[in-house]
């Protein structure tokens, strides 16, 4: 979307998968304060998504704005904006598209353009857009999108249209990022499988992103609870896939149990850059081979951005790693062109 904003993909941390509507304005002060202190907000994470449909009243108020529920924000969501970006972070707020949320609580339709004023008087930075109890029809997108736009507050637009049938041939022109999938299984449940389900749904999209509008394979799974039902190898190769593909980094961890194992991977500095690179083209599967698969992204300076991930789920714990051959000419690379290759394996430290 030519809104002037995500023109690398978005960053930062979402409150549903660890909290699901159990949210309250508290919480989200001190996530604030912990993506501050952790060096999170530093490392480029600088989004702070309320994404529970419990942050509002079951109903508005007549033909009203959707209001914030008092006992959970009892100072209002303007409050928690201000405090936010007095920590240097945006504030991203969650609706729907259709006539309920999902959990069954006020969702926008039909009141657009009134909760997008709302929004925008309450300083928020994104929109989050769900899709339950709506026809998955892209003019209910179009909708939200002209309204926000129509406020003159630049607020990034990230459509979660699961559900949907290709959602990313339009969604450049209607949002800054769509989901290519179903939802990643929440973080206390978090499973290898439901990664690589996520992963496949958005293969062979990459171009369709770009400077402006992603593909948004969905939440990171990476660091809960401590890395324990992902491994750590998991956790880095989930990461630099999401990296190289040019999805929003949004992590949905408890931001009050983090190990330094889950920082550095979120921090890593390298891989960050991989998906933050200006040029903005979202890498992809250049070659296959068994469980064996190589991705790549070509980046600003001319280089490319190369993944090699070994999918292999039952390998020998003496034999943790398989030899990988990969040919610069098999994956596009002209002699003379710099590589930079993250090697990804369960002895690095
Ligand atoms: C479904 C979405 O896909 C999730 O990411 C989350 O926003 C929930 N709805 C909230 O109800």
């Amino acid at each position: 979307l030519n809104n002037g904003l995500a023109s690398t993909p978005p960053m930062g941390y979402n409150t549903w998968n660890a909290f699901h509507d159990e949210i309250n304005e508290t919480l989200i002060y001190h996530a604030a304060d912990e993506l501050v202190e952790t060096g999170l907000a530093a490392a480029g994470y600088d989004y702070l998504v309320i994404d529970a449909d419990g942050w509002a009243n079951f109903q508005r108020n007549g033909s009203g704005p959707i209001e914030a529920n008092s006992t959970r924000f009892p100072n209002g969501i303007k409050a928690v904006a201000d405090y936010v970006h007095a920590k240097g972070l945006k504030l991203g707020i969650y609706s729907d598209s259709g006539t309920l949320t999902c959990a069954k609580y006020t969702a926008s339709l039909g009141y657009e353009a009134i909760d997008a004023a709302q929004f925008a008087a309450w300083e928020v930075d994104l929109l989050k857009y769900d899709n339950c109890f709506s026809r998955t029809v892209r003019s209910r997108y179009e909708a939200m999108s002209d309204a926000l736009n129509a406020t003159g507050r630049p607020i990034l637009f990230s459509m979660c249209e699961w559900g949907v049938s290709s959602p990313w041939e339009y969604g450049n022109q209607v949002g800054n990022t769509w989901r290519t999938t179903q939802d990643i299984s929440l973080a206390i449940s978090a499973t290898w499988d439901s990664v690589m389900n996520n992963l496949e749904g958005t293969k062979g999209l990459a171009r369709f992103g770009g400077p402006g509008g992603w593909n948004d394979a969905d939440m990171l799974e990476v660091g809960w609870p401590g890395g324990a039902l992902l491994s750590d190898v998991e956790q880095r190769a989930h990461f630099a896939l999401w990296a190289i593909l040019k999805s929003p980094l949004i992590f949905g961890n408890d931001l009050r149990n983090m190990t330094r194992q889950t920082l550095n991977i979120l921090k890593s500095p390298e891989v960050v850059a991989i998906n933050q690179d200006p040029l903005g083209i979202p890498g992809d599967l250049v070659w296959k081979q068994g469980p064996q698969e190589v991705y790549a992204a070509p980046l600003v300076d001319g280089s490319r951005a190369v993944v090699l991930f070994n999918r292999h789920q039952h390998l020998d714990p003496n034999f943790p790693s398989q030899n990988m051959t990969v040919f610069w000419r098999s994956i596009g690379i002209p002699p003379n062109v710099t590589v930079w290759a993250f090697l990804f394996s369960s002895s690095r430290p």
